[in-house]
């Protein structure tokens, strides 16, 4: 197993990557209440790195006090505090030659955290909240977010990259997928504005190409700042553009203009193919790795190690990020190169919280 393509090192972003592998972010709801990292995070995510991953994305970590947190008990990188407290996190994992971005989000109109929600529209999210994170019922309508809301929310995306390079981390990944708020800006029916954010691809795609300048302008050039997108989202699982690859090829453009040094593009059902391709063996990785020719991170059920091959083959990505199958077990890299058995994620492990003391345990 060790000549699997995702073991193999490279050189990414002028950095020696141990392998292919990343931890997808997972949110694991056990900070303390002000959104300070704790010990057993700290060992949470040193596992990681010692179980052999090259790359850790943290878990979705917010950036304001305005209405970006998801929910309780939520990390957060907008004050001094919660800087330095992750710290010990980036240093425990820099004992290994692992990478460690911080993925920065902001909820929007899915908080399971606030009844005071902020989105590019007042239009009330389907679906109920996730109980496993605190949350309970219908979703509420939000507030359409003004000119000032959306100053103040870039503004906290660039704070808490800076907030997280103080603190040692590699790089930011910028959540713009599954739903959340700027996922609710790309997404034409959650976005009907008529100003510059909303409308066409370039105006839906803007705020994140000011938080992605904003972020480059206040940080070293050294430090990797990324985007995640998708099709999908939490509580729309299943949802796709319906202009399918023609939406697809317009985001692209506006990446490549924008400049980030990676895109991950995740798929929350783990089905890749059946959630993420256009036909013809075209997927949304692949059309963004082409148009872009920046490095392309694939999620979705990429601990199927033929499936990982594939991807990287016939590139469509760069890097495979992996979810349950590392929450389930940290060591999953080590332990597959060398064929050794392996703990398998079932749900009780997230149910009926998906706290880190919850699943210790029950593995
Ligand atoms: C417990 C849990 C928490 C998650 N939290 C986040 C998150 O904070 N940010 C995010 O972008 N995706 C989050 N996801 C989605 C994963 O990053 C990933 O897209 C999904 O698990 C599919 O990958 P897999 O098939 O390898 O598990 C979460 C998934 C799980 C299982």
């Amino acid at each position: 197993m060790k000549h699997h393509p995702i073991f193999q090192n490279a050189i990414i972003w002028q950095r020696e990557l141990i392998n292919r592998t990343v931890v997808a972010p997972m949110s694991r709801v056990s900070a303390t209440a002000d959104g300070l990292v704790t010990d057993e995070m700290k060992d949470y995510y040193s596992a990681f790195a010692i179980g052999g991953f090259g790359v850790i994305i943290t878990e979705g970590i917010y950036t304001d006090v305005y209405g970006s947190q998801s929910y309780n008990n939520q990390p957060a990188l907008v004050n001094q505090a919660q800087s330095t407290s992750w710290e010990k996190v980036t240093r425990a994992v820099h004992e290994s030659p692992t990478l460690i971005f911080a993925q920065l989000m902001h909820a929007g109109a899915l908080s399971q955290y606030s009844e005071n929600t902020l989105a590019p529209s007042a239009l009330k999210p389907i679906g109920t909240k996730m109980c496993s994170y605190g949350g309970q019922g219908a979703f509420p309508t939000p507030k359409e977010m003004d000119l000032t809301d959306i100053e103040r929310m870039k503004q906290g995306f660039i704070n808490g990259a800076v907030n997280a390079y103080k603190a040692g981390f590699d790089g930011v990944e910028i959540h713009g997928a599954n739903g959340y708020l700027l996922d609710q800006f790309l997404t034409p029916e959650l976005n009907h504005r008529n100003d510059q954010y909303g409308g066409t691809m370039q105006n839906r795609f803007r705020v994140i190409a000011e938080i992605i300048a904003g972020i480059k302008a206040s940080v070293p050039q050294s430090f990797i700042v990324g985007l995640r997108v998708s099709e999908g989202k939490v509580n729309d699982l299943t949802y796709r553009w319906k202009h399918g690859i023609e939406t697809a090829k317009e985001l692209a453009e506006e990446i490549k203009v924008s400049k980030p040094d990676f895109v991950h593009v995740a798929v929350q059902t783990g089905q890749w193919e059946r959630d993420s391709f256009f036909g013809d063996g075209i997927s949304l990785a692949s059309v963004i790795r082409q148009a872009t020719g920046i490095p392309v991170i694939a999620n979705g059920g990429f601990h199927n190690l033929e499936k990982a091959e594939v991807a990287l083959k016939d590139n469509h990505a760069t890097l495979v990020a992996i979810g349950k199958a590392a929450l389930a077990d940290p060591h999953w890299v080590m332990k597959t190169m060398n064929g050794l058995p392996l703990i398998s994620f079932h749900r009780e492990m997230l149910w009926p919280e998906a706290t880190l003391s919850h699943t210790r345990k029950i593995v």
